[in-house]
């Protein structure tokens, strides 16, 4: 695609993938992704914002094959889909200097070899002038590695976001026009990547509102004509309480785990708690990781292979542990043949998580009326601990 005007002498540009399915070899996309660039024009000196995956680097370079000169590429965070098209950049433009965070300098020498020279660090809230348009540079660390920051262009009102707010979904439109839907996709990358760091996302919120926005331009996805849209789903997705809702994702091999999950959905359910269910065999993790966004109990369903907990819902707690949601309980529930210490080893698996372990319910071989009156129970305690809190 060619570039796109977002404003005078702001150019949309970068690359949709709509081929993509993974990121980071662990994170599905499904709706692919995009690699957004930005080319800002001044009077006196014009701007690069970000560059695109190496591997669509010749679409980024088709673009700027009529742009004779770039005097500063910003580099708003180091990770190579947006920084990893910078070396041939630079050389095209061999005047160029790259802009970038204190913490990102070091950063761009290491992961790309960047000449240390034609690098220049700018200072939070350091602006830059380029002839009737102003950049001004925020840091917002942490979304989602230390160094990231934002740049806003003063006269223009618009927020080049990077990350932050960044939604992957492939679309031929260049501002959000389904809003679900980019809704959606903008809520699976916070679970997957922001979630770790919601204190910090908090601070960063307070910056960046502090401007008038007209436009967030994020360096995925289309961009936010109405700006208010992802705003509050970030502050709905970071706030402290979680939401009236347990995740369950299990394993079963030959039925009786399965059968324990069911009846305590159904108790779940009863009793006015919402669920989400996912059988980690061939689940999405990135629906998985979505459903911890707002749950406040997660109940892990796994059968014993050699005593142990499944790698499966090993995987799953794995996962929770790193992604640190806002979870509040958690328990195990699960059969075995004939020994089984699933409970511990799953608590070893989640010291990050600040959740307050229930009873598990196990069941040797298929369960009976026991078990299921322990299923009951284990669902009257979760309802009765979100009533506690007054979740909704
Ligand atoms: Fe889109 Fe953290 O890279």
């Amino acid at each position: 695609m060619k570039p796109r005007p977002l404003r005078d002498n702001v150019l949309a540009m970068g690359a949709v993938d709509w081929d993509r399915r993974l990121f980071d070899s662990l994170i599905p996309l499904p709706d692919g992704t995009s690699y957004n660039a930005y080319l800002v024009r001044g009077r006196d000196k014009t701007v690069l914002i970000d560059t695109v995956e190496p591997t669509m680097l010749h679409v980024l370079m088709e673009q700027l094959e009529p742009v004779a000169a770039i005097d500063y590429i910003v580099s708003h965070h180091v990770e190579q889909d947006h920084s990893g098209s910078l070396p041939q950049v630079m050389q095209k433009y061999p005047k160029a200097i790259v802009l970038c965070s204190e913490k990102a300098k070091p950063m761009l020498i290491d992961h790309l070899g960047l000449d240390a020279e034609r690098i220049r660090i700018v200072k939070d809230g350091e602006t830059l002038d380029l002839g009737g348009k102003t950049l001004e540079f925020i840091y917002t660390p942490w979304v989602h590695w230390p160094e990231t920051m934002s740049s806003y262009l003063r006269e223009d009102r618009i927020l080049f976001s990077c990350d932050f707010f960044g939604s992957h979904v492939a679309t031929s439109e260049i501002y959000v026009r389904d809003e679900a839907l980019v809704l959606e996709a903008a809520k699976r990358y916070y679970a997957e990547i922001m979630m770790p760091f919601r204190a910090t996302i908090k601070g960063n919120i307070a910056k960046v509102e502090a401007k008038p926005i007209d436009l967030i331009a994020p360096s995925h996805g289309p961009v936010y004509g109405r700006p208010a849209l992802i705003i509050d789903a970030y502050k709905e997705w970071i706030s402290d309480l979680p939401r009236n809702e347990a995740v369950i994702p299990y394993v079963t091999m030959h039925g009786s785990t399965a059968k324990m999950v069911e009846r305590l959905v159904g108790a779940l359910v009863e009793r006015g708690v919402r669920v989400q269910q996912f059988n980690r065999a061939g689940a999405d993790i990135g629906k998985l990781a979505m459903s911890l966004v707002d749950a406040a109990t997660v109940v892990i369903g796994t059968p014993a292979v050699h005593v142990g907990a499944h790698p499966q819902v090993a995987y799953a707690a794995m996962l929770a542990n790193a992604l640190r949601p806002k979870l509040k309980f958690a328990s195990v529930v699960g059969s075995y043949g004939w020994a089984a210490k699933p409970v511990e080893q799953i608590a070893a698996l989640i010291p990050n998580l600040k959740v307050e372990l229930l009873p598990p319910v196990l069941a040797k071989g298929y369960p009976r009326a026991e078990e299921f009156k322990a299923l009951d129970g284990l669902a009257e305690t979760i309802a009765a601990k979100h009533r506690a809190l007054n979740l909704t």
